[in-house]
């Protein structure tokens, strides 16, 4: 039966893109992630993540991004799926922290939200 693999590039439906680099034994892994979106006005850049995966075939996943660019950070929790059609999929759900100066504001710092994430097909050479 088809497999999840994590390792290698994905675009969810915000048009974000992602690359996870190898996963080790363990389930741990790292990568970069591009968001098209922000909640801030400042220039978007390239930032790490890193995670865990379950060891099983349809693994839940868990990452964080610490965002490059902002003072927020964002974790991702979901499980990795093979659809209807054989490919790989990500069904996410995702807490945005921003930062607050004041504990007042605390109540208002957490977005929260669904991504599904799709594999960019591999050109082979
Ligand atoms: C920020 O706005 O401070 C950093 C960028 C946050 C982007 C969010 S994370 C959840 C959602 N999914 C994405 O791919 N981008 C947005």
């Amino acid at each position: 039966p088809a497999q999840c693999n994590l390792t290698g590039q994905w675009m969810n439906n915000l048009g974000s893109n992602m690359t996870i680099s190898a996963v080790s034994r363990n389930g741990l892994f790292s990568g970069v992630y591009l968001t098209a979106v922000s909640a801030t006005n400042k220039t978007i850049m390239e930032s790490p993540l890193i995670g865990y995966q379950q060891l099983k075939g349809s693994p839940t996943i868990g990452f964080t991004v610490k965002w490059t660019f902002s003072d927020s950070i964002t974790v991702f929790t979901g499980q990795c799926f093979i659809n209807g059609k054989g490919r790989p999929v990500l069904l996410m759900s995702w807490l945005l922290r921003s930062d607050s100066d004041n504990i007042k504001d605390d109540w208002k710092q957490t977005r929260v939200g669904f991504n599904n994430f799709e594999k960019l097909p591999t050109i082979p050479i």
